[in-house]
């Protein structure tokens, strides 16, 4: 089977494509990819060689229609799934324009160049699907109590969640219209290995080591429901081979916190971790608020798991480990990173 799967150099896509070439050892995958600030080509370096081979990388953008058609008129692709996205909600307070080109447009252009190569003659070629992979974000704030589920109406709040509620529309459109074999996943806050140190996790853990104030939008006691990313790419597995057409999936990790605990467990399995005195909680800084600043997410992922048997699995003190001792053991990974040396390394590894 031949995937194509793009946003592949950033942290879910990178995460995606390791696990899918190891757990399914006859596929290939083509990875698109704009290299945008948050994509970095040192996230997938550690492909076995094995790997490397059933690997092909193309820098470009979802929104390039002539490149997208090219990709799927050279290739029988059997499944897209489409990860590209800008994905940080308080860039898109800043600067909501590229969210709307890459997130909305550059869908579209996907499920157009889909729909223009995966019919024979009037029918859908069988095997085909294409997965929107979107986020709970759409469905916007919830009080002290309640789940989303997958028929809550969206209600997105900041232009990053607009974006994508846009994209998952036009998706839906695309198999209400002309019937694409379209799938949707809506997922929790992903942590794990290659996180942009900008999301709440890796930041917090990239200062502390660095005994830099750890910034907390308001009170910190916003609600986010945390997974870990190998469960979400075992959620999209699943969708991918099982789910029904048409359908959106919720994905959770039915795992609250309050973003102030998430941040003072990481400061106390930092200090357990590297014994340094000076990681402590007078590093902790209450900020202005977010705009807009959604209050609680929490999801309701029954559907997968009745229909398709998927739960999470790792669990949440394991799995922030796990990331920790990744970032303590990646320290050029982090200061590439933080110090935009990897550009560099991009533009000497692409095609
Ligand atoms: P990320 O920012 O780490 O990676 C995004 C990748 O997409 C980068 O490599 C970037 O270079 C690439 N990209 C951006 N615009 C592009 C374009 N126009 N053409 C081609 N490539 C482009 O994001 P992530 O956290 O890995 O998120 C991946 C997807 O999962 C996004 O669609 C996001 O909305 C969704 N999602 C993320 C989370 C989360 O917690 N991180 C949760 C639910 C859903
Ligand atoms: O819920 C899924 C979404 O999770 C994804 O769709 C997004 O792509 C992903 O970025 C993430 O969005 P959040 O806004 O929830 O993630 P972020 O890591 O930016 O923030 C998590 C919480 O922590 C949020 O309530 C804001 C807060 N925060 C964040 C940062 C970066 C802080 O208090 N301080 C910070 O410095």
């Amino acid at each position: 089977m031949k995937l194509f799967v793009t946003g592949v150099a950033g942290f879910i896509g990178s995460n995606f494509v390791y696990y899918w070439l190891s757990h399914h050892s006859h596929d290939e995958i083509i990875g698109l990819d704009k290299l945008t600030y948050a994509g970095n080509l040192h996230n997938l370096e550690a492909l076995s060689r094995e790997q490397k081979g059933r690997f092909r990388f193309i820098r470009g953008d979802i929104g390039d229609i002539g490149l997208v058609h090219e990709i799927l008129e050279k290739n029988a692709v059997d499944k897209i799934v489409n990860f590209a996205a800008e994905s940080h909600v308080d860039r898109s307070i800043l600067d909501p324009q590229v969210f709307l080109r890459s997130n909305i447009l550059g869908t579209a252009c996907l499920l157009d160049a889909a729909r223009d190569f995966w019919k024979s003659g009037d029918s859908w070629l069988p095997e085909k699907r294409f997965l929107q992979v979107s986020t709970d974000e759409v469905y916007g704030s919830l009080g002290p109590t309640g789940f989303f589920t997958e028929k809550t109406p969206l209600d997105p709040h900041s232009p990053y969640s607009a974006s994508k509620a846009s994209a998952d529309l036009l998706a839906k459109a695309y198999h209400d219209t002309f019937g694409l074999p379209v799938l949707i996943t809506r997922c929790s806050n992903n942590y794990g290995p290659y996180q942009f140190p900008e999301k709440l996790i890796p930041l917090m853990i990239y200062n502390a080591l660095h005994h830099q104030p750890l910034p907390v939008y308001g009170d910190g006691k916003q609600i986010r429901d945390w997974l870990y990313v190998e469960d979400h790419c075992r959620a999209i597995e699943c969708v991918l081979e099982s789910g029904k057409l048409g359908e959106i999936y919720n994905v959770g990790g039915n795992n609250e916190h309050y973003n102030i605990d998430i941040v003072r467990l990481i400061i106390s399995q930092l200090k357990q971790e590297t014994r340094d005195p000076e990681i402590n909680d007078s590093l902790i800084r209450h900020v202005t608020d977010r705009p807009g600043h959604d209050r609680r997410y929490a999801i309701d992922s029954s559907k997968i798991q009745k229909e398709l048997g998927w739960k999470p699995e790792t669990p949440f003190e394991k799995g922030i480990n796990t990331t920790l001792c990744w970032y303590l053991d990646h320290p050029e990974w982090m200061q590439q990173v933080m110090t935009g040396e990897y550009r560099k390394f991009n533009e000497e590894h692409v095609q």
